[in-house]
């Protein structure tokens, strides 16, 4: 691995826990103006200083996030299909390279659908995009998308997507929680992430799912809607960030919820 590339790997884990809390904010370039993202600047700003990479497309980076804003990026460089399709798993490469370069990202990220009808041509895209990152120093994290088929959401498959994307070259690999996880990062040679999925009923089911995912062996979150959706956004990535980073039980990432939302209502109705 160059140095360049382990570089930008190493920026998305910054605290030495060898774990990283990264926030997903990309879900605009399938599903439109989502619940709580419709405007993604307002979304972002408040939660960037405490996520250790934001994820998202070319569009909002450029419109939605300042240009000096430290927090390293993810950049979602696959698409081409929207939720009006019945099938999500038409997607293509929408993001060159040299243009990942230009907004000095710290990698790239595209979706593999694998068992679906375009599988070829997304696990090729992800194959294609390795080789180019590899040229350049850029790491490439693949994200094994179960879009409306979610009952493939389950260790056998996961692993299955999870260790063909490995297979395939990509440096990361971001997946979803299921029963027999521990099989999922067992059968994965690199480092894996876990997305939250859609808003849990509360904040503590959203806690323990990390905190089951980084017990068995993720190597940290990439969550979007179980933080930003949440009523108290920013106590929640705190939360996280303790589970993630510190180990922290359920009960003490409550704990930290609590304490942060009680001191932002103090200072709220203090003013
Ligand atoms: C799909 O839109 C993206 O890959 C999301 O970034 C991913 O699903 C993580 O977001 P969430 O935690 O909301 O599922």
């Amino acid at each position: 691995m160059s140095w360049g590339l382990q570089n930008r790997i190493s920026r998305m884990f910054p605290t030495g826990s060898g774990h990283t809390v990264m926030l997903a904010v990309d879900h605009g370039y399938f599903m439109g103006p989502t619940r709580r993202l419709e405007n993604a600047r307002n979304t972002i700003a408040p939660l960037a200083p405490y996520a250790d990479a934001l994820a998202l497309t070319r569009g909002i980076l450029r419109t939605s996030v300042p240009a000096d804003c430290p927090t390293p990026i993810v950049l979602r460089v696959s698409g081409g299909a929207t939720i009006l399709q019945e099938d999500l798993s038409d997607e293509t490469i929408t993001t060159p390279m040299a243009e990942a370069l230009r907004l000095n990202v710290s990698a790239v990220a595209l979706s593999v659908f694998v068992g679906s009808p375009h599988e070829h041509q997304t696990l090729a895209s992800l194959a294609d995009l390795v080789s180019d990152g590899e040229e350049v120093g850029m790491p490439v994290m693949a994200i094994t998308a179960v879009g409306k088929e979610l009952e493939k959401r389950d260790a056998r498959y996961l692993s299955l997507a999870c260790r063909v994307s490995a297979e395939l070259g990509a440096h990361l690999v971001k997946t979803y929680y299921c029963d027999g996880f521990e099989k999922v990062v067992e059968a994965c040679p690199v480092p894996l992430v876990v997305a939250g999925g859609p808003k849990l009923e509360n904040d503590r089911q959203a806690l323990e799912l990390a905190y089951s995912a980084i017990s068995l062996g993720a190597k940290g979150i990439d969550m979007g809607r179980n933080i930003w959706q949440s009523d108290h956004p920013v106590a929640m990535l705190k939360a996280l960030r303790a589970i993630v980073h510190e180990k922290a039980s359920v009960d003490d990432a409550l704990d930290v919820l609590n304490g942060e939302k009680n001191r932002r209502l103090a200072r709220a109705a203090a003013t």
